[in-house]
């Protein structure tokens, strides 16, 4: 698929900006805070109708402007689609076509987006939760099916730990309803953990390989870890074994009021020839490995959505040396995939990768073509 344009109005500093976008690589340049990281956004919630950014001011409507819209054009098999992000203090309303689109689950489907930014170095290094969000958006992404039982697993979950809590106090209560609850969410927990432990596998198919090409050793892989050990992914084996460990830390669970074991506390981590990066990898290794990861999400997508999604790598260049920055621009150039790329410049990147490249500068929320 391919973003064809792309309009914002009062996004952040972006007042209005209306431009057309290259099938393959595009190239924002700008000083800081200029608006290219507010771009970037932009689109990623024109995809996922939230925002990946962490730790910024949540207000992205321009100051002192009443609502901000982005708009975009995708193409997907020479279908073309109308997509449509508008957001007010009330809350945000989506549209494909000029028609509302109620359920974020209809919605997200129709832009594939993969994102990479500054602050995913806190994928490597930042707590579990981290990256269970990034396991569900691209799940989500990718499987409508995910999505929902997702949704539905931590409605459960909810639900649970709030009967553990009332059967903790009231010497009364029934614990058939929790045994109803507990075998729901063990069947949603199977469904998850398969998927995420299909996902992982995926990913280690292509992750060394694109390493490699950006820094010519290899060594890497993604180590998926549960909290429930499984000897095998299959239904009844999954079933057996979380039913034995609901069963045997029941007295554990009551006590503490919450449900100990299930897949809102999976974890992965980065292995590099045995060592775990966060501990062991030098700032560019974990930014290479983090970058590694999301290109191998690329022929993932690809295969299961049937086409390419989009790749968005905002201030892609800082932390890397000069070698490493055209291996990567090498690396996206050869393939098919639309990137967006944000950066301060474009010192040491050789013109060759650059010839099919759609170059933009930001200045001030003002996007020109160049
Ligand atoms: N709601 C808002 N209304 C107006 N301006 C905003 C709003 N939210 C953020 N901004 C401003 O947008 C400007 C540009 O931010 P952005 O993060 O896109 O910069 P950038 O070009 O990516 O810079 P850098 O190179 O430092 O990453 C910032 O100065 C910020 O204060
Ligand atoms: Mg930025």
């Amino acid at each position: 698929m391919k973003l064809t344009k792309i309009n914002l109005l009062n996004f952040r500093n972006c007042g209005n900006i209306n431009i057309s976008l290259g099938d393959k690589m595009n190239i924002f340049i700008g000083n800081n805070a200029q608006g290219k990281t507010n771009i970037l956004e932009a689109i990623t919630m024109l995809a996922l109708t939230k925002s990946h950014r962490v730790g910024v001011n949540p207000n992205i409507i321009m100051f002192n402007k009443k609502k901000a819209q982005i708009k975009g054009v995708v193409k997907k098999k020479n279908i073309i689609s109308k997509m449509e992000v508008n957001i007010t203090e009330d809350g945000k309303n989506l549209k494909i076509n000029q028609t509302d689109i109620k359920k974020v689950s209809d919605y997200i489907s129709n832009l594939n987006v993969i994102v990479f930014t500054p602050d995913d170095l806190e994928i490597v290094k930042g707590s579990p939760n981290i990256r269970r969000n990034l396991l569900n958006i691209q799940l989500s992404q990718i499987s409508k099916t995910y999505l929902n039982t997702y949704n539905e697993y931590n409605k459960l979950l909810k639900t649970r730990n709030e009967y553990l809590k009332i059967l903790f106090s009231n010497s009364i209560a029934d614990k058939t309803y929790l045994d109803i609850i507990t075998d729901k969410l063990i069947e949603k927990a199977i469904f998850i953990y398969q998927k995420r432990r299909e996902y992982i596998d995926l990913i280690n198919i292509y992750i060394d390989k694109y390493y490699k090409e950006i820094v010519e050793i290899s060594g890497l892989k993604v180590i998926y870890q549960t909290n429930i050990d499984f000897d095998d992914y299959e239904n009844e084996v999954m079933r057996k074994k979380m039913k034995h460990i609901f069963h045997k830390n029941y007295n554990k669970e009551l006590n503490y009021g919450m449900t100990m074991y299930g897949p809102h506390r999976d974890d992965f981590y980065f292995d590099f020839k045995g060592n775990d990066l966060k501990f062991f990898g030098s700032q560019g290794q974990q930014k290479i490995a983090i970058l590694s990861y999301k290109l191998a999400e690329i022929p993932i997508f690809t295969s299961i959505c049937e086409t390419e999604p989009l790749l968005l790598l905002d201030d892609i260049f800082s932390e890397l040396d000069i070698k490493k920055r055209n291996k990567l621009l090498k690396f996206i150039n050869n393939g098919n995939t639309q990137t967006i790329i944000t950066t301060t410049d474009l010192k040491n990147i050789s013109k060759k990768y650059l010839n099919d490249a759609y170059i933009y500068e930001v200045k001030n929320g003002n996007v020109e073509r160049k």
